[in-house]
């Protein structure tokens, strides 16, 4: 049985392209073979893994609109998995999309057609709760919303939890919300762990762990174009191993994943 993760928060910079690129990246290393899908028009994950968007003859629109197979879109990548890559074309998908019907589950239906070639799918979903948020959510099994540890971090996260509540009523009743992945953690300053404890307690949601230091590392890599887990030895690319394993954990056991317990 394939396992699908979306990765969302309509906040920009929170590190949602970071963590399917470095998950991704750590899950493929164990064994699974891994697709991750770029559901963001501006790209960032499909240039992060080593492709130019502005140069994909066929990218994630035309598959979203059903005018091409996913076959024949899915791309390589030197870290062993598999994208289907995003490109600006997939800004207008949105205004498409609106006027079909069911078109929560465009993303889905292609999904549906790849599920014999993949054993775990990351899907990076956009900034925004618009339509192409909605097919991620709708095309996925479990969620993980990762959090900046940052004064106002928490606003929109009651937005979001509605979203969520909406999708499991309407088009995905088995989508499961994982928890709150603290990113860009700072453990040296008590501010980010009274964001953590407000926001946990606030929504009642459990914070995964291992949060995921802030590292310099990451911010090189991504401008490079180069994985994120090229560069192995650090503390994030570790942090992101260790959840990996811990997601491999729970889909085989059913157990849930391991919680960060917020001191005061
Ligand atoms: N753990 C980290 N340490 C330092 N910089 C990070 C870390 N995670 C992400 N970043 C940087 O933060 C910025 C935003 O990350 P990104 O993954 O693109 O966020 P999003 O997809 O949510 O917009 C990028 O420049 C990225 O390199
Ligand atoms: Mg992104």
């Amino acid at each position: 049985m394939t396992k699908t993760l979306a990765v969302a928060n309509q906040k920009g910079g929170v590190a949602k392209t970071t963590t399917v690129a470095s998950l991704g990246a750590a899950i493929a290393d164990a064994g699974p073979r891994v697709l991750l899908v770029d559901l963001d028009p501006q790209g960032c994950l499909t240039f992060s893994l080593g492709h130019d968007p502005d140069k994909l003859p066929v990218s994630v629109h035309e598959v979203l609109l059903g005018e091409v197979e996913p076959n024949a879109v899915l791309v390589a990548t030197s870290e062993g998995m598999t994208l289907l890559p995003a490109n600006i074309d997939l800004a207008g998908a949105e205004a498409m999309l609106l006027m079909r019907a069911g078109r929560e589950y465009a993303l889905k239906r292609a999904l549906d057609k790849l599920a014999d070639q993949f054993d775990v799918v990351v899907i990076d979903c956009p900034p925004s709760l618009g339509v192409l948020t909605l097919n991620g959510l709708t095309a996925a099994d479990e969620v993980i919303v990762p959090l900046q540890c940052e004064t106002l971090a928490h606003r929109g996260v009651g937005q979001f939890l509605r979203t969520v509540a909406d999708v499991q009523q309407i088009t995905n009743p088995r989508l499961r919300l994982l928890g709150v992945l603290p990113t860009l953690f700072d453990s040296r300053t008590t501010h980010t762990r009274d964001v953590l404890f407000d926001v946990a307690d606030r929504y009642d949601l459990p914070v995964l762990a291992p949060p995921i230091p802030r590292t310099v590392r990451f911010a090189e890599a991504s401008a490079s174009g180069a994985s994120v887990m090229a560069a192995r030895k650090n503390k994030g690319a570790e942090a992101y191993r260790q959840l990996a394993q811990a997601l491999l954990t729970h889909w085989h056991t059913g157990n849930p994943l391991p919680t960060f317990t917020v001191e005061m």
